[in-house]
This record gives structure tokens, sequence and C-alpha cells, in this order.
């Protein structure tokens, strides 16, 4: 008997494997992102006889949603429901406190599983390479999201915001406006989110009034989008600054522009924004100042500073066609600016880490793959059986939440077609799958949080929220998250 599915606008056929449930399709889903989710969710909807267990690191599931998305989007957190209904699948397992690399190996898994797919994110950070880029008082936007969001590696990075009344950020991505908004709005309209106890605290104590926000490139390649633009202009009482020239057109913009209505309405909300503001901010009035055509050169620091970060000295910039056209790259005019501040957040991308025995391509931060599939040979197009990647570790880190939904589509489509092309061959090679897991992990001493062991976490930061008048009082220790999960 054969089954009919549609994917991604592709006529797909598989066979039915509902007599598989003795001989399940063990499949192991590394990392509980969204791209970890909504790839369980295609398998288990589009494969009756798979088996998914998903393993994360972290006693909690759901990735950036949890540790990522700002505390003040609690309505793009909504979507942590449809990834529990596919956790509460009875074919479904999570596995939380399980790390690939060091808790198991990739080799481990692929023993076990007839698919390992990966969709462990992006946990680090592209660099500038410029000097001084390791003084304190610099820190990437991952880690000062991570320590808003309460995530534990991060709970204790305790960022000095008392002693600067200035604060840049290097980077014009929504990561960098997020930050932005974090850093200026007023910690009363924070005060019932889910941020993290010690930043609303320490945030509620900020010197901090004035914000640069420095894009190597023009208002026209700036690389936020238009709602969330809107929402940092649109913060209470704020005095925004951009300069009137470097809103100016190229012929070269004005074809940009023509061609993408989210760029024309970024550069329009721009516009607005500095034709309307008076032109000095009151006394007192926190500022947000965008910078264009500025690239960071080196960091700055006083002899009397500690070793702290006292400014960034930056080079301005000209765009020039890069080779491909359309595309515009920032070139050094050998003229050279500094500005002054106490704080620096580089907001300028994350980047995936890669684990033993995976294939890797180190300039591009992302795993090689052809629609999903994990190529060991560029070059001949030669794969890695049974092995997959989903979500920022295959495209690079880019895309919203929804973006993974369309990249777990694809990557399921090509599992898919090599069960009904043979190279996946569950019914004549039965794996252990999560019972090898179990024994795995017994044998280590390595006690893992199931999704109950989640839902107790879960329960217990609502209800303490709930008592502080929060949606939720996030957990921000592993101790006490092991704890709780365990109890
Ligand atoms: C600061 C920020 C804010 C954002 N805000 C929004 C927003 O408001 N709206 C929106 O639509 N999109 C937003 N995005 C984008 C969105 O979060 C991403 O598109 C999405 O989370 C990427 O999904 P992923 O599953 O690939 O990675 P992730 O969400 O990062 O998930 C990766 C998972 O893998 C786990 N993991 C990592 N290493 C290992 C390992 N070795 N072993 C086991 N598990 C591991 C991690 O713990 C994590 O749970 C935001 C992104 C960022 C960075
Ligand atoms: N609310 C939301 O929907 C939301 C919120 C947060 C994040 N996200 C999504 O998450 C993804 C990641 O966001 P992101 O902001 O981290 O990445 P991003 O959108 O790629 O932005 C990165 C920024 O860093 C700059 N940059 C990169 N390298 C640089 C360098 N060497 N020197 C100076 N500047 C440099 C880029 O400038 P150039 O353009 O010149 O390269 C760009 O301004 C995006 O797709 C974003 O939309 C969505």
């Amino acid at each position: 008997m054969t089954k009919m599915a549609i994917l991604h606008g592709k006529r797909l056929m598989w066979r039915s494997f509902s007599s598989l449930s003795s001989n399940p399709l063990r499949v192991c889903i590394v990392g509980s992102g969204p791209a970890g989710f909504y790839t369980a969710e295609k398998m288990l909807k589009g494969h009756q006889g798979a088996e998914v267990d998903i393993i994360d690191r972290l006693p909690t599931p759901f990735g950036l949603v949890r540790s990522g998305v700002a505390p003040d989007h609690q309505e793009t957190k909504i979507v942590v429901n449809q990834f529990s209904r596919v956790a509460l699948n009875e074919r479904c397992s999570f596995f939380g406190n399980v790390s690939l690399g060091s808790s198991v190996a990739l080799s481990e898994l692929r023993e076990m599983y007839h698919v390992v797919v990966l969709a462990y994110g992006a946990e680090s950070d592209r660099v500038l390479g410029v000097l001084g880029e390791d003084l304190s008082g610099i820190y990437s936007a991952r880690e000062f999201v991570w320590w808003y969001n309460g995530h534990p590696d991060y709970s204790n990075l305790a960022p000095d915001l008392k002693s600067t009344d200035t604060a840049i950020i290097l980077g014009q991505g929504n990561v960098a406006l997020d930050v932005a908004r974090i850093l200026l709005r007023p910690t009363l309209e924070l005060k019932t989110t889910d941020i993290a106890n010690h930043a609303l605290t320490s945030l509620a104590e900020s010197s901090i009034r004035k914000v640069y926000l420095v894009g190597r490139r023009g208002p026209v390649q700036a690389a936020c989008t238009a709602k969330e633009l809107r929402e940092v202009l649109g913060i209470k009482d704020l005095y925004i600054h951009i300069q009137e020239a470097d809103l100016l057109k190229s012929p070269a913009d004005e074809e940009e522009l023509k061609n993408n209505r989210i760029k024309r309405r970024v550069h329009e909300l721009l516009s607005k924004a500095a034709a309307t503001q008076p032109s000095h901010p009151r006394l007192g009035q926190r500022e947000l100042h965008f910078i264009f055509f500025r690239r960071p050169d080196s960091f700055l620091r006083s002899d009397n500073s500690n070793g702290n970060v006292t400014g960034v000295r930056f080079e301005k910039t000209i765009l020039q066609e890069n080779g491909d056209p359309g595309k515009w790259s920032a070139v050094g005019t050998g003229q050279f600016e500094d500005l002054e501040c106490g704080l620096v957040l580089k907001s300028i991308g994350y980047k995936s880490v890669p684990v033993d025995g995976l294939p890797y391509d180190h300039h591009k931060g992302v795993v090689p793959n052809h629609r999903g599939r994990i190529l060991s040979d560029t070059s001949t197009g030669r794969i890695e059986q049974g092995l997959y990647v989903v979500g920022w570790l295959k495209r690079g880190p880019t895309g919203i939440i929804a973006t993974n939904l369309y990249c777990a589509e694809e990557t399921v489509a090509s599992i898919f077609e090599d069960l009904e092309k043979g190279v996946l061959t569950p019914t004549t090679t039965p794996k252990p799958g999560r019972e090898g897991l179990v024994k795995l992990l017994d044998s280590r001493n390595l006690r893992f949080v199931p999704f109950s062991g989640w839902e107790k976490i879960d329960l217990k930061e609502k209800t303490i929220g709930s008592l502080r008048n929060k949606t939720r009082e996030k957990i921000t220790s592993w101790e006490e998250l092991l704890k709780v999960a365990n109890k």
C-alpha cells in the first residue's frame, strides 16, 4: 500500500509504515528549538511508524523561543503550545539535559537511530577580529539576550549598566533592535513579562540614557524589519536622532527600494522619524541614535579604565558593488571617528559550532547539505547516510520562527524520499533507539529531564510569576532547574 503526500509543493510517495509498529523508524532530533519541533511534528504526521526522540542540552525545551525572543514579545511565544502538543504525542519523547558532544557522541546516536536530524542552532558569535575586542564591557548580543532571558549559562553575566550612560550596539538587525529596546524601554513596561528577575533589577537601576545603533552600511541596507523598527521608534518619551544626510538615496538605493517593500517601509519609517524629531533631546530624556556608514575599526580603553572599554573607533564607509550585481559592501574611506561609551553589544550575527564527526563549513558556519541531507563531500555530493540537518545549523543564523517550518518541511521531504528509495532501511536493520539511549545515559550516570520534568519547571515558574504579577518567573540556575525537574 502506498500513501501520497504533498510536501513543499512536491508530490511525494512513501509506503504506509503502520505495519512497522514492532520495528519502528527510530528518529533522533538534536535540539528542541523551532526547527527541531517542526521536524518532529512533520515526521510524526507523515510517518505512522516513526518514533521520535528529541534531545536538548538544556533541561528546558523550545530553544530561542524561550531564550531569544524578547520578553516584551509574549504573543510570539504562543507557538510553544503547538510544540508541547508534539512533545506529548505518544510516539515522541523529550530528553532534556542531554548534550550532543558531551553526554552522547554523534557516532553513538547514529548507531542507535535510523535517522538523526541535527537542529542544534547557532550557539556562538561572529567576531569582528579588531583590536580590543576582548576588553571588559564588550558583550555579544547573544550573551546579553541570554542574560535577560534567564538562560542558565549566562544568568551570572552581570553586565555593568550603572557605570556609564552610553551604550553602543554594533549591527542593525532585529536582534540589535531587541537589545536597544530592552535597554531603553521603561522597566515598568517589562515588569509583568517573563524577563529574568536579575535583569529587571539591573535595568531598573541602569544609568544608560544614550544608545547608538551603528551600521556599516546605509539605511536602505539595514537588516531590520518594519514592525520591529516601528516598535523601537515608538518607545515612550524617547529622543531619536538620525542624520538626514544619511537618508539621501543613490540611484542604486532607489532601485533596491523599488524591488523590496520591507526595505521601502523601513526607509519611510526612518525618514519620518528623522523629520519629526526636535533638534535636541530634553534634559534627562533617553536617546537613540541611528548611525550609518561606520564600521568598527578598534575598541578604545583609557589607562585608568581597569581594562574596560571606553569607546569605539569607527571608519567611515561608502558602498561599493561587490561583484554580485545589486549587492553592496561597505568599503573603508580612511576617515575615522571615535564614539565614547562604557558598554558595547556586538549584534553582528550568531554562529553555529561543529561537533566531532560532523562535516562542517567553517567559512559559512553551517553544515553542508543538499535539501537537509548532510554532505560528506560537497564536490561529489556524497551524503552521510541517515544524517540530516535543519534550522539555523542548516541555513545559517537568519530567519524568523516560521522560516524553520518550511526548512523542516524540506528536510523531512528528503527523509521520506530516502525511505522510498531504500537509502534508509528500517525494516531490515532494527535499531535500539529510545531504549538504547536510556541505557547509554544510565551507564554514564546521566539523569535526563523528560517532558514531565519540564512541565514541573513550567508550573513552578508560572506559579511564582503569578505571585509577582509576571507571566512567569524563570528559574535561571542549572542546579535549581534540575532540582525542580527531578522532584
Ligand atoms: C535574540 C533573538 C530574538 C528572536 N526573536 C524572534 C521573534 O520575536 N520572532 C521570530 O519569529 N523569530 C525570532 N527570532 C528567530 C528565531 O528564534 C529563530 O529563527 C529560531 O529559534 C531558530 O531555530 P533553531 O531551532 O534552528 O535554533 P534554536 O532555537 O537556537 O534551537 C536550538 C536548540 O538546540 C539546543 N542545543 C544546542 N546545542 C546542543 C547540543 N550540543 N546538544 C543538544 N542540544 C543542543 C539548544 O539548547 C536549543 O534548544 C529571534 C532570534 C534571536 C537570536
Ligand atoms: N522580532 C523578530 O521577528 C526577530 C527578532 C530578532 C531576530 N529575528 C531574526 O533573527 C535573525 C538573526 O538576527 P540578527 O540581528 O542576529 O542578524 P542579521 O539580521 O543578519 O543582522 C546582522 C547585522 O550585523 C551586521 N554585521 C555583520 N557582520 C558585521 C561586521 N563584521 N561589522 C559590522 N556589522 C556587521 C549586519 O550588517 P550587514 O547588513 O552590512 O552585513 C547586520 O546589520 C534574523 O533573521 C532576524 O530577522 C527576528
